[in-house]
């Protein structure tokens, strides 16, 4: 087989750490030599520099060139009831590329009575025919019974390392404390990581049934059934258990100021050994609000996701968290429905619209536009809660989230200097998304997933093979 050799030259290499001017080297999906030009190092001689004579070349001057994205919380061809299922695999992970996300971690969810091995083999057969990026699979439990606990060292022998529990959807979902704790154990024996879901499923089935009673059921009332306190609340829960058990967690979603208060306090506290207990926000936690919800029924509808959008202060508070590494990753939780969906399955009241929004495609740009520009994040941070972090979390820091040689050759080619970016991003319902117009800063350049340019200059798409599936150890 032909050997691909491509030189980047007179770029700017984006890592958690800061910015380095250096050339970058790839051998067919293979980033084999990261070559600084000034600063330690530079002008070592290397072998590359005569091995790439005569490459292919790609001149990055005035550009950045950051890892492939990792978005490692996505729902993609979600079914939620028959009829009403999440943008599918194919246009998802379109949007995902052609935003400069090359990776991406989904949920495979049991149906009811099905097994955890089975509900993953279901998924990957999803993933495998449609996803073009490369992706994983967390696995959600649904119950704590011994016979799901039994499934999990061989999840996790086989590459499905983090689990999803929820302390919210009553009825479906919800564990009860204990039974979170039960299988706490059971995932920190089998070697996994433990995401939850962190809300008082309990609190919010009463709010929602009151709101039911006084016929209080427009979509601007979803937020009042979720209030903040049904988040701190499950947060403390989560934190307690993650001490008692000693299982590495990670709280997903979060969105309110006090539960970055409580992990900020929980990690100072003698409880917590580094590493036990991760925390992730969402792009529309921190750059969107609840305003959404009293500004007519549309955007309210969109705004329907949990937990809810909360106030401008929470995303300050949010944005603060992800600059002192509080909050480890930013991740989409992209689980798109069509706007005439949310309308109509709304006629039936709030609790019915299906939960979720987009934004996979819009994460870095957003995140750029907001936090870099205009809020308080670095260019080194952006790469941290955008990339490395979640790919580090995810068990897979050996291949993906930094430009380093021996890496996959996901990259990203990025002009920070460039305005009036358009979104939204790639397929789905223009509708449907919280991120529209043209007022938006930097914009992907070019995308290679592990080698394959997908989008170039002059060429916005080139549709590559599938993506792969990736087998995730935890480490730590
Ligand atoms: O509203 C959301 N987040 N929908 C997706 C499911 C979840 O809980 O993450
Ligand atoms: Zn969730
Ligand atoms: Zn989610």
């Amino acid at each position: 087989m032909a050997v691909n050799r491509l030189w980047i030259r007179q770029g700017t290499v984006v890592t958690g750490e800061g910015l380095l001017a250096a050339d970058v080297f790839v051998r067919d999906a293979t980033i084999t030599a990261v070559l600084r030009r000034d600063g330690p190092g530079a002008g070592a001689s290397s072998p590359e520099l005569d091995d790439f004579q005569g490459a292919e070349t790609i001149d990055a001057t005035g550009l950045w060139i950051l890892p492939g994205g990792v978005d490692a919380h996505v729902h993609f061809g979600m079914p939620v009831r028959p009829g009403v299922r999440s943008l599918g695999w194919r246009e998802s992970s379109t949007c995902a590329l052609l935003g400069g996300t090359t990776t991406v971690v989904d949920f495979a969810n049991p149906e009811r009575g099905e097994s955890l091995r089975a509900a993953v083999e279901r998924w990957r057969r999803a993933a495998q025919a449609d996803c073009l990026c490369d992706y994983g699979l967390h696995v959600t439990v649904p119950d704590a019974r011994p016979e799901r606990l039994a499934e999990l060292p061989g999840l996790v022998a086989d590459g499905c390392a983090t689990f999803k529990a929820f302390l919210a959807y009553k009825g479906r979902l919800m564990l009860a404390p204990t039974e979170l704790a039960t299988l706490a154990a059971a995932v920190r024996d089998a070697g996994g990581r433990l995401l939850v879901h962190a809300e008082d499923g309990e609190a919010i089935a009463q709010a929602e049934a009151q709101h039911i009673h006084t016929g209080r059921t427009g979509p601007e009332w979803f937020p009042a059934s979720r209030p903040p306190t049904t988040e701190v609340r499950a947060v403390e829960t989560v934190l307690e258990i993650a001490a008692r058990t000693r299982c590495p967690m990670t709280l997903v979603h979060l969105s309110v100021a006090q539960s970055v208060d409580r992990v900020r306090m929980f990690r100072q506290g003698r409880d917590a050994p580094a590493g036990l207990v991760a925390a992730e926000t969402c792009l529309h936690h921190v750059f969107r609000s609840a305003t959404l919800y009293r500004s007519g029924r549309d955007d309210a509808l969109r705004a329907i996701c949990s937990p809810p959008l909360r106030s401008p202060a929470d995303g300050v508070a949010l944005m603060a968290g992800l600059a002192d590494g509080t909050l480890d990753q930013l991740a989409s939780d992209h689980c798109e429905f069509p706007l005439a969906v949310k309308r109509h399955e709304g006629l039936h009241g709030f609790p019915m619209v299906p939960n979720g929004t987009g934004g996979v495609g819009e994460r870095l740009i957003v995140a750029y536009t907001l936090g870099v520009k205009k809020g308080g994040l670095s260019p080194a941070h952006w790469v941290r809660v955008c990339c490395e972090r979640p790919a580090e979390l995810a068990g897979l820091g050996h291949r993906k989230g930094r430009v380093e040689a021996g890496r996959d050759a996901d990259l990203v080619l990025f002009d920070p200097a460039a305005e009036g970016t358009r979104l939204p991003i790639g397929p789905g319902d223009p509708l449907a998304r919280l991120w529209s117009g043209t007022d938006w800063r930097g914009a992907v350049r070019q995308v290679l997933r592990r080698g394959v340019a997908v989008v170039r200059p002059g060429v916005r798409w080139t549709e590559p093979e599938q993506g792969e599936f990736l087998p995730r150890r935890y480490v730590g």
